[in-house]
């Protein structure tokens, strides 16, 4: 007999209690005072996926991100690995590999970029494979390695501030605009680094606002308007939609 099945044969039904995918979730909103600003939102990330998630300006994209981490209060469920997480704080959902890297990068600025590494990790094992394999991905950030960090440049700090999320294993990972106010090169270049490691099996959970590569590299897309999922469909058939591929493909 296999771990959990019901020895009288009687089969539970999982789809009201757990998930198949890597991380869902259900119905999760969220407010600000009176505002509702995440309407009932539901989503997911499969095993080894990249879902992008778009929408303009206050659409509630940093609003969705805290509420799944639980930076903020919120209403509804959460799956991990087919567990209920709901009632994890956000250091407990970390500790699972439930890891956000915030807008504005959040670095202690007055720290090197090691230390801001090493802080990152919760654990001392494995601390230097960790390191290796963030400056294997960004080898700027080894060139940089004792300089202050508020001292790198805008795409250096977002380098770091994703470095420091992976070394904290994440298994699936959470990133609010990581492109924002970078030159092209530097975006594509950090874009294409969350392609690679995607391609190494992390699953990620990327915010952007206007980002024709996001939706390259990703699977599949949520469109978030006015707090709530407009649409999801599968990346590659954004184009096919006119108003779509108008706003977020130029
Ligand atoms: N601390 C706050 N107090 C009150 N309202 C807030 C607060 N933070 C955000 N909001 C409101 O919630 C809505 C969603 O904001 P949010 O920051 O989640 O949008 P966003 O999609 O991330 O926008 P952007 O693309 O500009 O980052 C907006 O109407 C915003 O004004
Ligand atoms: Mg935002």
């Amino acid at each position: 007999m296999s771990a959990g099945s019901s020895s009288v044969g009687a089969t539970v039904p999982q789809t009201a209690t757990t998930s198949a995918h890597l991380f869902e979730a259900r119905d999760v909103s969220a407010h600000y005072g009176r505002v509702h600003a995440l309407k009932p939102t539901s989503l997911h990330v499969g095993r080894g996926e990249l879902v992008t998630v778009l929408g303009p300006n206050g659409a509630g994209k940093t609003t969705l991100m805290r509420a799944l981490t639980r930076l903020m209060p919120r209403e509804g469920s959460l799956f991990f690995e087919g567990r209920d997480v709901s009632a994890l704080k956000t250091h407990e959902l970390a500790r699972l590999g439930i890891i956000m890297v915030q807008e504005g990068r959040g670095l202690f600025g007055q720290m090197t970029v090691r230390e801001n590494l090493s802080v990152g990790g919760f654990t001392r094992p494995h601390e230097d494979e960790k390191l290796e394999t963030v400056f294997t991905l960004f080898p700027r950030l080894k060139e940089r390695v004792d300089q202050i960090s508020s001292s790198l440049s805008g795409g250096e700090q977002q380098m770091l501030a994703i470095g420091r999320a992976l070394m904290a294993d994440p298994k699936v990972l959470m990133l609010d605009e990581p492109s924002l106010g970078l030159a092209p090169k530097v975006a594509t270049e950090i874009l294409e680094t969350l392609g690679e490691l995607n391609r190494r099996g992390l699953g990620i959970l990327l915010v952007e606002q206007k980002a024709p590569l996001a939706l390259k590299l990703a699977r599949r897309v949520y469109i978030l308007t006015l707090g709530r999922v407009a649409a999801e469909l599968p990346a590659d058939q954004i184009g096919s939609h006119h108003d779509l591929a108008r706003y977020y493909l130029n």
